[in-house]
């Protein structure tokens, strides 16, 4: 039996934070889904498709990753690719709580259906997308946190030339 794994989440933009979790995942199990999913209480910047262009840009050196958008739960994304976990990164204590919620409503869904935390990487414990998008609005440098592609696309979304 194949282990398959999802790691969702909203990835407006994708970071070296999210990265780091999929590459990790990537070797734990025979096939990772990349799901781009909607989180009604963010407004997005980058367009599904737009996500997930960027999404296989950067993972295009992990064989067993698959980006797709799925309009819809997260647990029946899970039940239709056949994946017995999700993956999410943990990076604070102050992201616990959202997880607590997501993993239980989860669990009421589908208790089949496993969720792993992976703690975040130090050095990127701090970076959220949020957080990026602010500091490429205001033109700081965030090439710390995203690859160049990503970069440059936010560059292309805040100074469009
Ligand atoms: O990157 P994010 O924004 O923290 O990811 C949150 C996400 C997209 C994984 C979550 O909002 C989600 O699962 N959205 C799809 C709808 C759903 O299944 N919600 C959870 C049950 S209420």
């Amino acid at each position: 039996m194949k282990r398959i794994a999802v790691c969702p989440g909203s990835f407006d933009p994708i970071t070296y934070g999210h990265i780091d979790i999929i590459e990790r995942a990537s070797r734990i199990f025979d096939v990772v889904y990349v799901s781009v999913l909607k989180n009604s209480a963010k407004e997005g910047l980058f367009t599904p498709q737009e996500r997930v262009e960027l999404i296989n840009e950067v993972t295009k050196g992990l064989p067993n990753v698959e980006v797709r958008i799925f309009n819809g739960l997260l647990i029946d994304f899970c039940e239709e690719v056949e994946a017995q976990a999700i993956v999410r990164g943990l990076r604070a204590v102050s992201d616990f709580e959202y997880e607590m919620q997501l993993t239980s409503m989860n669990r009421k869904l589908n208790s089949t259906i496993e969720t792993i935390y992976m703690m975040t990487n130090n050095n990127y414990s701090f970076i959220s997308s949020s957080m990026v998008k602010e500091v490429a609005k205001y033109g700081g440098k965030i090439e710390d946190v995203v690859p160049p592609q990503v970069e440059s696309a936010l560059r292309g979304k805040f100074n469009p030339q």
